[in-house]
């Protein structure tokens, strides 16, 4: 593990940021991403690496377009995620779907013709299994599938992916049924998947790459592809860790030439990074709007105008996302890193949101408690700037929550641009596919009531 490098935007992109889209607004990296994205794409590696952009980190169509332009594909969990990439224009032949959905109907028809385009199909139970086999059987189309480990690690429960609290993907005491159901259709298990879970010990998915070789090399005598999903840590606040990748990357390597040693099998190795890529390059830029306390027993309070409904991770994780403070004129306050011209006091604060839930805070414990945070009190109209989300922060954000709408996105430019790469979203788009209770009120006449709202 090594220490952070965590990066900071300038407080000079703040003010242009948001005088282009407003607050509460996302703004990315785009020089810190393609950084990411050629330290992954330049692993040690044994027999060929493949690097799959777990695309629900965020799945916006700028950051699609610019990883698959420098070489990524894609891990897709959706059909519909899958329909998104293909509209950003890349084809299927660069995913892989890897899904709790049991397609049926007309998904079913749309799933074997993203197939037949080249779509590789990662299932995840045996029922997908089942269901999909006479048409991949037929077809000569092979399969791979998602193993479930019986072990894994994560950021917190709710994203360790591997243990038996979690339903993704084919149970180790599952696998001799999937066995013969693929050898009964003739079908061809040629890749092996895991992911152990997100932002987890490496230890962990080092010694689940031991236990999926050892697999193969008992189970899976014509699988080609060892897929170990993504789940790499990253360090969002100053003095956390973060995974290694270069270490990890030449342990993996050392660990697949161990077994074409043994086995005289050339692997293929792919991995499935979301968070790695993209989540240090991420800013949710907010404006505070009210300083409040709960008296000298309680709390200070520092409102702000984007909160559980831009990020949720606070909610889910009781993640910790470093703040910078921006003057309204733009100089820099005070940062995470203790950066910034503020001599004032540092107090502890809690920076809360506006949803109507205590809960909406960008400071909570793993028990849901308020975590306060040591830094100056900002004053109304000043900038806070919250790191560390460009994952998991816009692609699973409760957005309409209080009927709030969607916040925009921004690409910061390798040049100093920076460009709008997602609208805010409208209040006719809040309720255009909603239809009226009371009858004789014509759907042209509400657009414009809500055009006119705005
Ligand atoms: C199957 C799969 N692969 C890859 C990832 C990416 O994980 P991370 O963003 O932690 O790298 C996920 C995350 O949930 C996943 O479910």
């Amino acid at each position: 593990m090594i220490v952070s490098d965590s990066v900071a935007v300038s407080p000079e992109v703040v003010l242009r940021a948001v005088e282009i889209a407003g607050t509460p607004c996302y703004l990315y990296d785009e020089g810190e991403i393609a950084r990411k994205c050629d330290r992954m794409l330049s692993l040690p590696r044994a027999f060929g690496l493949g690097v799959r952009y777990a695309m629900k980190a965020n799945p916006s169509m700028a950051i699609l377009q610019l990883l698959t332009d420098r070489g990524l594909d894609l891990d897709v969990s959706s059909l519909n995620e899958a329909r998104r990439a293909r509209l950003a224009g890349v084809s299927y032949d660069r995913m892989m779907l890897t899904s709790q959905e049991v397609p049926y109907g007309s998904d079913r028809n749309d799933l074997e013709h993203m197939m037949l385009e080249g779509l590789k199909y990662n299932v995840c139970s045996l029922r997908q299994l089942r269901l999909v086999s006479p048409f991949c059987s037929r077809r000569k189309i092979p399969l791979s599938i998602r193993v479930h480990p019986g072990e894994g690690s994560g950021e917190s429960s709710a994203t360790d992916t591997g243990s038996d609290y979690s339903s993704f993907g084919v149970h180790m005491t599952d696998l001799d049924i999937a066995l013969e159901l693929a050898l009964e259709s003739d079908i061809a298990l040629d890749t092996v998947h895991v992911h152990v879970g997100s932002g987890g010990d490496p230890e962990v998915w080092l010694g689940t790459l031991e236990k999926m070789l050892s697999l193969l090399e008992d189970s899976f005598p014509c699988a080609h592809t060892l897929n170990m999903g993504g789940g790499f840590p990253v360090a969002r606040m100053p003095g956390e860790s973060m995974v290694d990748m270069e270490e990890l990357g030449s342990r993996t390597r050392d660990s697949l030439l161990d077994f074409h040693r043994r086995t005289g099998r050339r692997l293929r190795l792919e991995v499935e990074p979301g968070t790695f890529l993209v989540a240090g390059a991420g800013y949710l830029l907010t404006r505070v709007s009210d300083l409040k306390s709960t008296g000298p027993d309680g709390y200070r309070f520092v409102l702000v105008d984007g909160g559980m409904e831009c990020n949720v991770r606070p909610q889910l994780y009781g993640s910790r996302h470093p703040f910078s403070i921006v003057s309204s004129q733009g100089r820099l306050v005070w940062n995470e890193r203790g950066e910034g011209e503020s001599h004032s006091r540092t107090v502890p604060q809690v920076v809360a949101g506006r949803c109507c839930e205590t809960g909406d805070c960008h400071g909570l414990g793993r028990d849901g408690n308020l975590v306060p945070r040591v830094m100056p009190e900002p004053r109304v109209g000043d900038y806070l700037v919250v790191g560390g989300t460009g994952a998991y922060c816009s692609s699973m954000a409760p957005f309409n929550y209080n009927s709030f709408l969607q916040a925009p996105e921004l690409l910061l430019r390798p040049d100093g641009a920076i460009v709008l790469v997602r609208k805010r979203q409208s209040l006719l788009q809040l309720v255009g596919n909603e239809l009226p209770y009371r009858s004789g009120v014509p759907r042209q006449e509400l657009n414009e009531a809500a055009a006119m709202c705005l």
